[in-house]
């Protein structure tokens, strides 16, 4: 499959590089490319010294779009609106959201848009029919980025488009010790998202480091 990952050079976006890399052709997008390209250099020497095959470039956002069939919008919520308005071509792709909006107060607190969840909030900013689901929302990056550990991971999927949400189950279960879960509607995305803050809450308060969820 074909991967572009818009703000890729961030915690997350690094961190699925690497994971997806292995297996698909993954672009890392900025708005910076030699950003970009510094980020797919050090995702290729990270996966290659596992031994393991890479293919990883670094380009600008929108030619990670262009390039891809699946589009990850690896941004904080409070830069969807500017950076899907300066993006062309998403209606043709697949846009995948892992965007939880949150605030730290005292605790974590899920702080969704008006729409409901990020989710919804960039389906309303897309053309109508554009294909969104979301996806590795409750993942630590630093999950992603440890080499060193098997991964033993649920990832909840929602969309409304059967055959989107099945690209990107395919895609989740394509990553070794990853389990992908249909997890209903984009309209269910709340429910995905609001376990971010729950998560880093029990993280906080337990004294323990990158919480994640199971279904058993
Ligand atoms: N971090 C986690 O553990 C984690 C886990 C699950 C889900 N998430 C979600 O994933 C998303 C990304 O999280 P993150 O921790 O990876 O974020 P991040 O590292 O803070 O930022 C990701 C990227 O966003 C881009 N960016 C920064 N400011 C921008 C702006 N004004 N306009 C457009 N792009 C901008 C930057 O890329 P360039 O400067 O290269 O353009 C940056 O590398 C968030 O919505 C978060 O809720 C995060």
């Amino acid at each position: 499959m074909r991967v572009g990952i818009i703000g890729g050079t961030g915690d997350i976006g690094e961190g699925i590089a690497m994971r997806l890399s292995s297996a698909h052709f993954v672009s890392i997008g900025s708005r910076e490319e030699e950003k970009a390209v510094y980020t797919s250099e050090c995702c290729f020497a990270a996966v290659t010294k596992m031994g393991l095959a890479c293919s990883v470039s670094g380009c600008t956002n929108q030619a990670a779009v262009d390039r891809s069939d699946v589009v990850i919008l690896a941004i904080p919520f409070r830069h969807i609106e500017p950076t899907l308005a300066s993006l062309t071509g998403l209606e043709k792709k697949i846009v995948v959201s892992p965007i939880n909006p949150m605030e730290k107060r005292d605790f974590f607190v899920y702080t969704p848009p008006p729409e409901g969840s990020a989710a919804l909030l960039v389906k309303k900013l897309l053309p109508p029919g554009t294909r969104v689901c979301s996806a590795f929302n409750t993942v630590a990056a630093n999950k992603w980025r440890v080499f060193s550990e098997e991964l033993d991971l649920a990832v909840p999927v929602c969309g409304d488009d059967p055959m989107a949400k099945g690209v990107v189950l395919d895609l989740v279960r394509s990553i070794p010790g990853v389990k992908g879960y249909d997890a209903g509607p984009l309209a269910a995305s709340f429910m995905v998202e609001c376990l971010t803050p729950l998560l880093l809450n029990i993280a906080r308060f337990n004294k323990m480091k990158d919480v994640g969820i199971q279904f058993r």
